[in-house]
């Protein structure tokens, strides 16, 4: 909404949450959220076109558009546990706008939501007999954290999904020419509203599947001393393949991956297609068995022992440039190796709040440290979990220098020069390659 506002000065945005604590960090221009250049645009304008506030009510009756993105988890209840979304947040919302509008009001989907839920919210809204009349559109938001801003001020393709109707087809020309402001017209895809929610469920599954792919591929390659950063390279100069998403780790995090590939998991089966719903959820699946792995061989390594040994841990966030843990690999990693009571100490240059939450219930097993250099002393491994550029440039003589000796680096995301850390006398474990090591 922040680029909205700063690509269309003459257009009053106004964000609005029902949490205040994230609508208080908001108006202070601080965003509640790690991203790049986000900071920037907002305050921008702040003050000016864009404005914050919990008054959702209010914000429905004096708006002419109404952009949905209220969060949508797997459900962890009743029917579908597990899998399907918990639309709970997204339903409230419908009820609050009905109750509130009273003049017409084009309600776009902005939450990644089951296909044909754009149908059911229509349904909530024309369910009172009243004189305002609602139109609904599908708008997924395919931004990626860590270069949200770059993303939305220039995506690959907008997307909306309309109703064919007269009525329809108007609202979409209204989202549409907000969004021609600053992106090109034949980037701006209109297609039917099932069409628009199932690209982004589809779109998501099809990302993570490649990050399995080159994953499982990891595990053949150790096994058979091949290396996956070569066998990536030549395969994604294929160009029917690509090389965006090939880079072999110790799997995929965030709010939405999983989320949506269970939740296309869940339509399939509703659908009766059990062989196309055990297809996706081997994405999944390969996802946790890569973590598993790389948890596994940490404690194989070092002697089948970790207990009571210090391990580093560089990096909690699911990847590098935001400070969103959810789903992060790391998450898992910390909680195994704690499991075989090692000394866990974590460091991340923006996530250390996050991790501390999320790991709040392993108590004392778990330390937080901002520095690096000082999480590393007295170490007997460190592991790298997040591709943070600050792990490439540091000095890793004197890193080596305060561990405990045999030293061992586990680079779960294939960051480091190995080669160069191995002649300081580490012992290096990448993803996908040989090890290169002194014992
Ligand atoms: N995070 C991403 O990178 C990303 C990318 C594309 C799509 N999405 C989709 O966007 C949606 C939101 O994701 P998110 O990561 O921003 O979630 P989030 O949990 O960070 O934010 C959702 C916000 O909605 C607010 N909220 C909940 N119920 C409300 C209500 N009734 N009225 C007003 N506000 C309400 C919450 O307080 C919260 O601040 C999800 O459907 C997600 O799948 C997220």
């Amino acid at each position: 909404m922040a680029v909205i506002a700063s690509k269309c000065p003459d257009i009053r945005v106004v964000v609005a949450d029902i949490d205040p604590d994230r609508i208080a960090a908001w108006q202070s221009g601080e965003p509640p959220i790690y991203e790049p250049g986000l900071r920037e645009v907002v305050r921008s304008a702040i003050h000016r076109n864009l404005f914050f506030t919990t008054d959702v009510a209010g914000s429905v009756e004096d708006a002419d558009l109404i952009f949905v993105s209220v969060n949508t988890p797997t459900k962890t209840f009743g029917e579908g546990a597990g899998k399907a979304s918990d639309l709970q947040y997204w339903e409230a919302t419908a009820r609050t706008i009905l109750a509130n509008a009273k003049t017409h009001k084009i309600v776009v989907e902005k939450s990644t939501l089951p296909v044909r839920t754009a149908e059911a919210m229509a349904r909530i809204l024309t369910s009172k007999s009243s004189a305002v009349c609602f139109d609904v559109l599908s708008n997924p938001e395919f931004l990626a954290e860590g270069s949200a801003i770059r993303d939305l001020e220039c995506p690959d393709r907008v997307l909306i999904g309309g109703e064919a109707s007269e009525r329809g087809r108007r609202a979409t020309e209204v989202l549409a020419g907000i969004y021609a402001r600053w992106v090109p017209e034949d980037r701006i895809l209109k297609t039917n509203v099932w069409s628009s929610e199932l690209s982004k469920l589809a779109a998501n599954a099809m990302l993570a599947q490649r990050i399995s792919s080159i994953n499982a591929l990891s595990e053949l390659c150790e096994a058979t001393e091949a290396d996956v950063a070569e066998v990536a390279c030549a395969i994604g100069m294929d160009r029917r393949i690509g090389r965006e998403f090939l880079q072999a780790s110790v799997g995929f995090g965030g709010s939405c991956f999983k989320k949506d590939i269970l939740n296309l998991v869940y339509l399939c089966e509703h659908f009766g297609l059990q062989a196309i719903a055990d297809y996706w959820l081997q994405v999944v699946r390969i996802n946790e068995h890569q973590q598993e792995r790389f948890a596994r061989n940490i404690v194989s390594t070092m002697f089948n022992t970790v207990v009571g040994k210090r391990i580093a841990i560089f990096g909690f966030a699911f990847k590098a440039n935001t400070g969103d843990t959810r789903e992060s690999p790391a998450n898992y990693v910390c909680r195994r190796l704690v499991e075989e009571r090692a000394r866990v100490v974590v460091t991340d240059p923006q996530a250390l709040d996050n991790a501390r939450r999320d790991l709040a219930d392993l108590g004392d097993a778990v330390t937080f440290e901002p520095d690096p250099m000082r999480a590393v002393e007295g170490a007997h491994a460190f592991a790298v979990l997040t591709e943070w550029d600050l792990y490439r440039g540091m000095d890793y003589q004197a890193i080596h220098d305060r561990m405990e000796h045999p030293a061992f680096c586990f680079d779960g995301r294939n960051l480091l020069n190995h080669a160069a850390l191995f002649d300081l006398g580490f012992n290096v474990y990448p993803i996908g390659k040989v090890p290169l090591t002194h014992l």
